[in-house]
């Protein structure tokens, strides 16, 4: 993992806690998914280390699969705009998919995957997300999994970067203002 260094502020949510998060949202798929065939799609590039522990925690058989999306407009916001950098390998007419992701911050992106997924004949489309900042909603979506709600700050580490950085640090935490500001 990358030297913590000066750049971090705090760690939010530690390696163990969340280990033990990701077994209990696994026990409550296992119950949910019993005698189904899951396809867990994972979202480039964030969700992979929270996909790579998830699906070990998993007793019920899973496939993998992966989608990259990217949001166009300028910024760092995502505008709700995508478009489709990698698309799925699978046909998922009838499948049931479960979406993993890192985090819900506007909701644009997973609004705009769920509603084309559901338009390819999944027979089910649900999610499952590490972290949700409430805060920073800007549209609705249903949420079966989420991990930990978390203030409306700028958080790094367990797949998520700035810059393309700090995605594998074990945990999640802030940076400090000096890092986003320069
Ligand atoms: C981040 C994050 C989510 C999305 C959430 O991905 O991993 O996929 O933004 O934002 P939203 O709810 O406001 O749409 P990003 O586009 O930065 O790509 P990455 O996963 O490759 O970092
Ligand atoms: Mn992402
Ligand atoms: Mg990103």
């Amino acid at each position: 993992a990358a030297d913590m260094g000066a750049d971090l502020e705090k760690v939010l949510i530690s390696a163990d806690e969340i280990r033990d998060k990701l077994a209990e949202l696994a026990a409550r798929v296992d119950e949910d998914y019993a005698g189904k065939d899951v396809l867990l799609l994972g979202v480039l590039k964030g969700a992979a280390l929270v996909m790579s522990d998830f699906v070990r925690a998993l007793h019920v058989p899973a496939q993998m699969d992966w989608m990259a999306i990217s949001s166009y407009g300028s910024g760092t916001k995502s505008s709700g705009v995508v478009r489709i950098v990698k698309d799925l390998d699978t046909d998922i007419t009838g499948r049931h998919v479960l979406i993993v992701e890192d985090i819900i911050d506007s909701g644009l992106t997973l609004s705009w995957l769920v509603a084309n997924l559901s338009s390819r004949g999944a027979a089910s489309v649900e999610i499952l997300t590490l972290l949700r900042k409430p805060e920073a909603a800007k549209v609705h979506v249903d949420v079966r999994y989420t991990g930990f709600e978390i203030p409306n700050e700028f958080v790094v580490g367990y797949g998520l970067d700035f810059a393309e950085r700090y995605r594998g640090l074990p945990f999640v935490g802030t940076l400090a203002p000096h890092v986003y500001r320069s």
